[in-house]
């Protein structure tokens, strides 16, 4: 691995900003985490107020220090529209597990695929990940049909321990 966990990785891509999320994002992290629209198929909490939300920013900027989550903000045209995350981070293993959300608006415009192409060579080149897994509701159309898209690939033989309704889709890299 090359990368060493010491800067945060912000990443460019042609319309998007993937950067690291600050005290000053609250409201835009309560946005994304509170909604019952963009959570509908997502078994985690959703959190209830700013004060979660901030927690929530402190427990990502912990976690990356311990070199276990990368939690990025998607900021288009200066605006937050959305987060992608790598967690449960295993160097080791050259494993990690992927989140996303959205907005609702801004889905359906070939947005996350552009986040999700740049993160994942993030993970493969700088990381040396061999393996990313992604957790998704079985009736979440859109995520499937991302990650189909992406080569991820369903593990029917596999069950999600936390959440019953999850499928496990997972990406080897050669
Ligand atoms: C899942 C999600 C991130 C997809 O983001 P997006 O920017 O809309 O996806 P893209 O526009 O890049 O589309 C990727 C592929 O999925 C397809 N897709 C997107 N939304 C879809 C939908 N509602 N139904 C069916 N297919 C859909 C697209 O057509 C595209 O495939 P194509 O290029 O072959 O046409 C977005 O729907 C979202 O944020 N949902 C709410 C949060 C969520 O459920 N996150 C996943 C938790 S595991």
């Amino acid at each position: 691995m090359n990368f060493d966990f010491k800067n945060f990785p912000e990443i460019k891509t042609e319309r998007l900003l993937l950067r690291e999320a600050t005290f000053k994002d609250i409201n835009s992290v309560y946005e994304l985490r509170s909604s019952k629209e963009i959570n509908k198929f997502v078994g985690t909490k959703r959190v209830k107020n700013l004060e979660e939300a901030k927690d929530f920013i402190e427990v990502c900027n912990n976690l990356y220090q311990k070199e276990k989550r990368i939690f990025w903000l998607i900021a288009y045209q200066t605006q937050v529209i959305g987060s992608i995350v790598l967690h449960q981070i295993d160097i080791p293993k050259n494993y990690a597990e992927i989140g996303y959300k959205l907005k609702p608006e801004f889905q359906q415009k070939g947005l996350m695929t552009e986040a999700m192409q740049s993160v994942l060579g993030f993970g493969k080149s700088k990381m040396k990940l061999k393996t990313i897994e992604a957790f998704t509701h079985k009736n979440n159309l859109a995520s499937i049909a991302l990650l189909e898209k992406l080569d991820f690939v369903f593990q029917p033989n596999r069950k999600c321990k936390t959440f019953d309704f999850n499928r496990i889709y997972k990406l080897e890299i050669n």
